[in-house]
């Protein structure tokens, strides 16, 4: 099957040339990804000249931070959402909707049976699926589904050899909500993503683990084939992982930004707005003209159509953040 592809936020060039505002007079916010984000000391010469190594110390790096032992690094988590699907017999797959819409995509284009569903339908469509997907917290609605319900739909799925994948893309800045600190990650049919693209803001890296079983992640390396990940790329990954003290920080300063952010939306009194630490959800009837009205001044961000809504990232810094809040009065006004 050849669907067609999927567009996403972040494609700021062509926001530029759409608007015919120059690349360097935007604000961009229509991801999801740090706008402070990790960035590496001067990357040694013989990084760039020898060919990537498994025992370089990335798998010990993420073992740590995760909590986990058994982990397969890939070139980021959507390379994991398009070999998933490689790996399973034709299934009905669930996926909540609205949702980060690269799953049901690719498991569509394998030939798989997807549903979107509805979260309250999720117990009531559980026996006809063989996997259920999940994003936690959910893009772009924010959603969190709490540990118990998780484990009883993971519970039910494996015992008929279905899974439970779990993308964790968004989970770092609060880790205690993580099926990995509960010590799940052990259990049979359980997968879970994770990305250094969105709290580390290494988007461009392309770097993401998924945690699973190790005959399923043996399947998954295979499929990836030799070299999936850069040398640079390995040895940036491991030194952000081992950064603890970097993670503190920013778990700290992501909340302020997302407090003055919430503030900044409420003071033009946009109700309703959801939020995680990286971006706000907004359902609004008049979110096309709102997208519209701040390209029209150089602020992107994402526009979502079922239901009618926009996503906000975190503004970089108050100039920014001032910048959106009079461009918000004007529209609110
Ligand atoms: C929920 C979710 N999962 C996974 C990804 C893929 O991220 P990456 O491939 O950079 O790890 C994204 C990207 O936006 C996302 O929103």
């Amino acid at each position: 099957m050849v669907l067609a592809l999927i567009k996403h936020g972040g494609n700021l060039r062509e926001a530029a040339k759409q608007y015919n505002i120059p690349l360097e007079n935007w604000v961009d916010l229509s991801t999801g990804i740090n706008p402070n984000g990790w960035l590496p000391a001067e990357i040694p010469t013989h990084v760039w000249q020898r060919l990537p190594e498994e025992n370089d110390g990335l798998v010990e790096a993420a073992q740590q931070y995760y909590g986990v032992k058994s982990i397969l690094p890939v070139a980021g988590s959507q390379a994991a959402i398009q070999t998933l699907p490689l790996c399973r017999r034709k299934s009905t797959v669930g996926i909540i909707s609205p949702a980060y819409a690269e799953h049901a995509y690719c498991w569509r284009q394998a030939g798989h049976h997807v549903i979107a569903i509805q979260r309250e339908q999720i117990e009531q469509q559980l026996s006809n699926l063989d996997v259920l997907i999940i994003i936690n917290p959910n893009n772009p609605d924010t959603f969190l589904t709490p540990h118990a319900h998780l484990v009883s739909w993971h519970q039910q799925l494996a015992k008929k050899g279905g899974w439970l994948i779990v993308d964790e893309a968004f989970m770092d800045s609060t880790p205690k909500h993580s099926l990995l600190q509960q010590n799940l990650d052990t259990l049979p049919k359980l997968i879970v993503l994770r990305s250094l693209g969105k709290f580390f803001g290494l988007a461009g890296l392309r770097l993401g683990f998924v945690i699973a079983k190790p005959e399923l992640l043996e399947i998954i390396r295979q499929k990836q084939g030799t070299w999936a990940i850069s040398h640079p790329t390995r040895w940036i990954g491991k030194h952000a992982l081992q950064d603890n003290v970097w993670q503190i920080q920013s778990r700290q300063s992501l909340q302020q930004l997302s407090q003055a952010l919430q503030q900044c939306l409420s003071s033009v009194n946009l109700k309703n707005v959801k939020t995680t630490h990286l971006f706000c959800y907004i359902q609004l009837e008049t979110a096309k003209e709102l997208r519209e009205h701040l390209a029209q001044h150089g602020i992107w961000v994402r526009y979502f159509d079922q239901p009618k809504a926009i996503r906000i990232g975190l503004p970089r810094n108050e100039k920014e953040l001032n910048r959106l809040g009079n461009l918000l009065e004007r529209f609110t006004a």
